[in-house]
């Protein structure tokens, strides 16, 4: 099957054409990092905007790199939700008029769905998987017992891990994206400084607004108390605070849930260094479970996990019409 993908449900306008969930024919990502950089956050009128200049081009650019026309497209495939609002309607507007006008099935996807799948571009996933998914706007731990089932095990009670990592660096001053400068200056420091443990009501839920909170406060006690500190020791102290909220609640899943055979992880935060390394480790305890760890360009946001989401989606069944809208608070299906 050759499916087209499209997805624009925060700051990354990309079209994505896959074959068989494997093969990659053609894929665009046109990213406002740049232009959101210079607000430290994404602001979302500016995100919508910009979509619509781009995905006209990020369509055509993916089917001249994959050398096929609309003809040659079986399905198409978009973000429905969970997002900004506004950009999702850019994405589902564009996948509505190309299946409207050239024919083809159009299927919904849901954006965590694709970020679970990206796994299949790379490995076939086998059931029960439990997978973490982290980012700019999810934390998430998903247990699938086969393909098309989803159940939220735990989440954030507040922000998500990408946010405070943002937030966190903004305070320090590193700039936006806020991840990848923690995750640099963290190696250069050490987990000194003890920071807040949040309080969570689940036991496999996050929480992360308590740790940020804890991160301002500690600056400004430093600053009152006319002390200096290590901005260094600062990140790797949120840095092992944070990962070790997400790691203890991995465990605690798979303690209690001895049948899942394979760990996945999806979303921008997984390019962190150290969350690697933590997955390595935790490898060793849970040999039985196989642990995949997907390339980068699979693990932020893209359009060839929303294809590979959408074949499968189709194999089982879904089906959208015109009358499909974008949906901001979209739960998992
Ligand atoms: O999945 P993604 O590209 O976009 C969405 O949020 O949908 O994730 C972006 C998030 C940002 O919050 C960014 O700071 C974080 O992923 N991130 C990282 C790293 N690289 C990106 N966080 C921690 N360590 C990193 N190396």
């Amino acid at each position: 099957m050759i499916i087209l993908g499209i997805e624009s449900s925060c700051d990354e306008t990309a079209v994505a054409i896959v074959k068989d969930k494997k093969e990659i024919l053609g894929s665009v990502v046109a990213s406002q990092i740049d232009v959101h950089k210079e607000f430290g956050g994404v602001i979302p009128e500016v995100a919508s905007r910009i979509h619509v200049e781009n995905i006209s081009y990020c369509i055509e650019e993916a089917l001249n790199q994959a050398n096929m026309r609309m003809e040659d497209i079986d399905a198409v495939a978009v973000t429905q939700g969970p997002g900004l609002v506004g950009c999702l309607h850019v994405g589902v507007q564009a996948a509505k008029t190309l299946a409207f006008a050239y024919h083809k099935p159009l299927v919904p996807v849901h954006h965590l769905a694709g970020h679970i799948y990206a796994n299949e571009l790379v490995v076939d996933l086998e059931f029960p998987v439990l997978a973490l998914v982290v980012s700019g706007g999810n934390s998430e731990l998903v247990y699938m017992k086969d393909e098309t089932s989803f159940e939220i095990l735990g989440q954030t009670q507040d922000d998500a891990i990408g946010e405070a990592y943002d937030k966190v660096a903004r305070v320090l001053d590193l700039g936006y994206p806020g991840g990848p400068k923690i995750d640099k200056l963290a190696r250069e420091g050490k987990p000194v400084y003890q920071l807040a443990k949040p309080k969570t009501q689940g036991k496999y839920d996050f929480s992360f607004s308590g740790l940020k909170s804890s991160v301002l406060q500690f600056i400004k006690r430093m600053e009152r108390l006319n002390q200096t500190y290590e901005k260094a020791d600062l990140a790797a102290s949120f840095q092992e605070a944070a990962l070790g909220e997400i790691f203890d609640r991995v465990k605690a899943v798979l303690d209690d849930y001895p049948d899942v055979k394979h760990f996945v992880v999806g979303g921008g935060v997984s390019a962190n260094s150290r969350l690697r390394e933590k997955i390595a480790e935790l490898n060793k305890l849970y040999p039985h479970v196989t642990f995949t760890v997907p390339p980068m360009s699979c693990c932020t946001d893209n359009a060839n996990m929303i294809a590979v989401a959408g074949e499968i989606a189709y194999l089982s069944g879904r089906r959208a019409d015109d009358s499909l809208t974008a949906n901001a608070g979209l739960e998992i299906m």
